[in-house]
């Protein structure tokens, strides 16, 4: 499976998982409550059987109540387990259990009791041995619609009704489930399609960038050799080297736009000085050292080139604290710096110039090895004599083109995304 797939649908795992379980948790809460809110109309319409031709023996104590208490009894039959009457002044007048379940009464008196002061109807609902149950309390209405009385009741939810409330809740959380996973699946390939065309952009983008690069690296080139290779050969000698030395991907990365824009500075430079065939003068050379400084100016204009400043700004630094333009010493010089100049004096040595032969392979590592320590870092320069003859046979006389698409590979690995 491609990265992106992966990426998108472990997203969508996770949105899926947290949707389906909030969905799952507000449906149950919303069951629930619909079921308190079913048993206990069930409850009233029970209750409602209470005839208000009763109603006024509730407050009129002189008469007979017995008739009262058979009222109540009459309901402990179905699925009231207690029903209890007050009178206007919640008085109780009348009570009535059901004698299968009397332990329940004991339970019963371990919980609160009390009158609400809206003369609404309220419940609450208890579990009480592992079974739940409802205390009702209504005020009955007379015809006038003041309150005559009260009603409470102890109403058992019997199994079967709370295993049909249950299902009826399972069902539509089921339900709820399978529309969460409906839209994730559908979501998936429009997902997709979004990404890839950012994708897309991204990468046209980063090619964008990468071009400059070459472009920049190349206009340098154009100016003082009229070729690219220097900048191949040496892009390639150091992404070598830094493998070699266990660097990091973004590190390699930083470090090919380092080779191929190290000289860039060099544009800034006027031809009477870049292109003397002899020596440099005092003064020549100052002027020479600021294509340093010009390079790192270069560069500000784009964040994404930030990336070659290091080697830019430091590829003339020696490990000894002797080079330009900070005289920056031993560690304090960035890694990639350190690495770039064994490779890029390396090339310069190993390769004709107009004014200069090529040197040969072990003449060229002599000069590194005497400079380790004071030019270079020794570290990295006893790295570099390990790989380094099998890279110079690869690289050295190879045609332009094959050293191209070489470091193309290396573009590919580290300047892409994975
Ligand atoms: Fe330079
Ligand atoms: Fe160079």
């Amino acid at each position: 499976m491609s990265g992106i797939h992966r990426i998108i649908l472990n997203r969508l795992l996770a949105a899926w998982v947290i949707v389906s379980l909030t969905t799952g948790a507000v449906m149950f809460y919303l069951g629930v409550e619909k079921i308190d809110d079913q048993l206990v109309e069930l409850a009233a319409q029970e209750s409602g059987k209470f005839s208000t031709a009763s109603l006024p023996l509730l407050n009129h104590p002189g008469k007979d109540r017995s008739a009262l208490s058979a009222l109540a009894a009459e309901f402990v039959r179905q699925h009231f387990i207690i029903v209890e009457l007050y009178d206007k002044d919640r008085r109780k007048v009348a009570e009535a259990i059901n004698p299968l379940h009397a332990s329940i009464e004991d339970d019963l008196k371990r919980q609160s009791h009390s009158f609400p002061a809206d003369n609404e109807r309220h419940y609450e609902k208890y579990l009480i041995g592992g079974q739940p149950v409802l205390q009702v309390l209504l005020p009955l209405k007379d015809i006038q619609g003041g309150v005559a009385g009260y009603f409470e009741g102890i109403f058992l939810i019997d199994p079967e009704t709370v295993a049909r409330l249950r299902r009826e809740m399972i069902v539509t959380l089921m339900i709820a489930l399978f529309a969460v996973t409906l839209t994730t699946v559908c979501l998936y390939p429009v997902i997709l399609s979004l990404n890839r065309d950012v994708i897309r952009y991204s990468h046209d983008l980063l090619r964008g960038n990468i071009e400059l690069m070459e472009v920049l690296g190349s206009a340098i080139a154009k100016r003082d050799s009229d070729t690219n290779i220097h900048n191949y050969r040496v892009s390639i000698y150091a992404v070598k080297l830094a493998e070699a030395v266990g660097l990091k991907r973004t590190e390699i990365r930083d470090l090919i736009a380092g080779a191929f824009l190290h000289d860039v500075g060099k544009i800034g430079i006027s031809d009477s000085i870049l292109l003397k065939p002899g020596r440099l003068d005092e003064r020549e050379f100052e002027i020479m050292k600021t294509h340093v400084t010009l390079g790192v100016d270069i560069l500000k204009k784009s964040d994404w080139l930030q990336k070659a400043r290091d080697v830019v700004e430091f590829h003339h630094e020696k490990f000894d604290g002797k080079g330009y333009r900070q005289g920056l010493a031993g560690k304090a010089i960035p890694n990639i710096a350190r690495i770039f100049a064994i490779v890029d004096v390396f090339d310069a040595l190993t390769s004709k110039r107009p004014y200069k032969e090529a040197f040969p392979f072990t003449e060229a590592m002599a000069i590194l090895q005497r400079d380790a320590g004071s030019h270079f870092d020794p570290q990295l320069v006893d790295a570099f004599s390990r790989i380094a003859e099998a890279l110079y046979l690869e690289i050295s006389g190879a045609p332009d083109a094959e050293v191209e698409g070489k470091l193309q590979d290396m573009i590919t690995r580290y300047l892409l995304p994975a």
